[in-house]
């Protein structure tokens, strides 16, 4: 398994998103709050380049009492990434697609060390 560095933890703010080049493959790195995420850049749906989606929170629409909906506001403890090709929607903390938890992006290794972020593929 290769490594390689995708920066340094001062490099990103909350919400940031980097794609690294590792050899062959991607990797997206995520900075949510103070925890980091990596992913391969291969959507679980078609292998479109997920990480380079739009980065939103999770919309939720509330039902009322009398069973309707007529808002929709965001969940602001959680973010989502939303695939280029086909709009397929991932929480990037799980990797979890929002509509279909047997579909999930796949993981890969992230260390921290004195400061450094590194990705293993
Ligand atoms: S390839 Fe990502 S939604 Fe289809």
């Amino acid at each position: 398994m290769a490594e390689y560095m995708a920066g340094n933890v001062g490099d990103y703010v909350d919400g940031d998103r980097k794609v690294v080049v590792c050899g062959d493959s991607e990797v997206g790195v995520f900075r949510i709050g103070d925890e980091f995420y990596a992913w391969h850049n291969r959507c679980a749906h078609r292998a479109g380049p997920v990480c380079q989606g739009r980065i939103m929170k999770r919309v939720l629409e509330p039902v009322a009492s009398d069973k309707t909906t007529r808002t929709q506001e965001y969940d602001e403890a959680e973010s989502h990434i939303i695939c280029p090709w086909h709009g397929y929607e991932f929480s990037i903390k799980t990797g979890f697609h929002q509509g279909n938890n047997r579909v999930r992006l796949r993981k890969a290794e992230l260390q921290i060390r004195n400061g450094e972020i590194y990705v293993s593929v």
